[in-house]
């Protein structure tokens, strides 16, 4: 068989995959082990054709995964690998250029600037600012906040008690003292901190339990006086911005040091795709720039190996600059709308039903709620054994409620409705 042959039964694999992902149960039923047990020990002596690892993608691997692209994937934050985003992936692969330095792929860097620029565009952002990609929200919090200690070393990192643990992972990593700052009624951290011996503050915009939106605009205030940095982790409401009536959310972050929003979780990006911007990018340098013989400066342009944890790159601009392009800003807008809808319409079936009461305020695309007697984890674990949808639960003041996120381009009405139905049924 040649390339050929093998890439169009690649590409007819996933195509039959994606239009039949939805009949799949969305969470598998194996056991620790069952998958590996399945596989040889040891690599093969001699070549095999792709289409053996086909039949084993067929029938040992998918039946062991968790299908992140179901339209009834509802837990974590649900995200979708479109397929605009799907066909990039697999020009990048054919590419396999290294984005580390202009020289080493100039279209590379320069896409990366594109995509950035565009990207801020499309959510409101200040342009100008200096923009580069990252694996993960992670990752892109860790060089902020590299980037802060650089300017002020030896201070905390403060965020809200509900921040995302990358937040302090990443303080942990930089050996920075982390503190968390206790949340108001609406889950909003509490602007009133006392800076005094702090590198940086990260808000959130969009909590991981609750979504809850931090008060930028008090925090920037404060944060400016103090000579403190600002992090605006918007690694999954971000991308509400691409609609003007969802801008409230990043007010403030025109003065914030950086943000980060995560255009694989709620923008139809294959993981992985995190998006830092900065108005400080020589923080950035001086806490990355690193040269070596070998490896000489561009002249006149910009190197991203100095602004980044990693040399190596991959050329992930290519599919966040194709999904931009073949959604454009209103097919964007249609389904960060539709989703938004989709849990407005989910919460205002749990408020309907006395037995149960959603928990926090919804702001986005997803929906905390919980059976107000019931065990909502074993509801949560019941009906996620259905097959039928996966659910996630969190705790809020000690209680667990369970979290309905919708971030799937496929999602409808009707898979939505299916959910809140089979989760009725799972309380027992
Ligand atoms: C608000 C927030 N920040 C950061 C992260 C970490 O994201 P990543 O998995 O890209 O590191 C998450 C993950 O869900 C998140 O919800």
């Amino acid at each position: 068989m040649s390339f050929r042959d093998d890439l169009a039964a690649a590409s007819d694999w996933a195509a039959t995959y994606l239009e039949g992902v939805g009949e799949l149960p969305v969470v598998p039923g194996v056991a620790p082990g069952e998958i590996r047990a399945k596989l040889p020990a040891t690599a093969p002596e001699q070549a095999e054709p792709f289409a053996a690892v086909l039949r084993d993608l067929d029938e040992i691997v998918v039946p062991g995964l968790t299908h992140w692209n179901h339209p009834r994937f509802f837990a974590y934050f649900a995200n979708t690998g479109s397929e605009p985003g799907v066909l990039a992936e697999l020009l990048i692969a054919a590419l396999n250029v290294n984005a580390m330095a202009w020289a080493t792929s100039p279209a590379a860097t320069e896409l990366e600037q594109v995509a950035l620029a565009w990207l801020g565009d499309l959510l409101g952002l200040p342009a100008g600012l200096h923009g580069q990609i990252e694996d993960s929200a992670s990752t892109s919090t860790l060089a902020a906040l590299a980037a802060a200690r650089a300017l002020r070393p030896g201070g905390a990192v403060v965020a809200s008690e509900h921040a995302h643990f990358s937040v302090e992972k990443a303080a942990r990593i930089l050996g920075l003292p982390y503190r968390t700052v206790p949340v108001d009624d609406e889950l909003r951290m509490r602007p009133d901190l006392d800076l005094d011996g702090v590198t940086a503050v990260v808000a959130s915009v969009g909590t991981t339990s609750f979504t809850a939106v931090d008060p930028v605009p008090e925090l920037a205030a404060r944060c400016t006086g103090a000579g403190v940095w600002l992090h605006v982790d918007a690694a999954y409401a971000g991308a509400a911005a691409v609609c003007p009536e969802n801008r409230w959310c990043l007010a403030g972050v025109e003065h914030a040091d950086s943000i980060v929003v995560n255009p694989h979780k709620w923008l139809f990006t294959p993981m992985d795709c995190s998006a830092l911007w900065t108005r400080r990018p020589d923080a950035l340098r001086a806490a990355f720039s690193a040269h070596g013989d070998y490896l000489a400066s561009s002249e006149g342009a910009l190197d991203f190996r100095d602004y980044s944890v990693t040399l190596g790159r991959r050329f992930r601009a290519l599919k966040l600059w194709t999904v931009m392009r073949c959604y454009g800003r209103e097919g964007l807008q249609a389904l960060i709308r539709e989703h938004v809808r989709l849990a407005a319409l989910f919460a205002s079936w749990v408020e309907a039903d006395p037995a149960w009461e959603v928990s926090a305020p919804c702001r986005f695309s997803t929906v905390a709620f919980r059976h107000r007697t019931g065990d909502n984890e074993a509801i949560a674990r019941r009906a996620t054994e259905t097959g039928e949808l996966f659910v996630a639960t969190t705790k809020l003041a000690g209680e667990s409620v369970i979290r309905l996120a919708i971030g799937n381009a496929a999602t409808t009405e009707d898979d939505v409705r299916r959910a809140w139905d089979v989760l009725r049924r799972s309380v027992g």
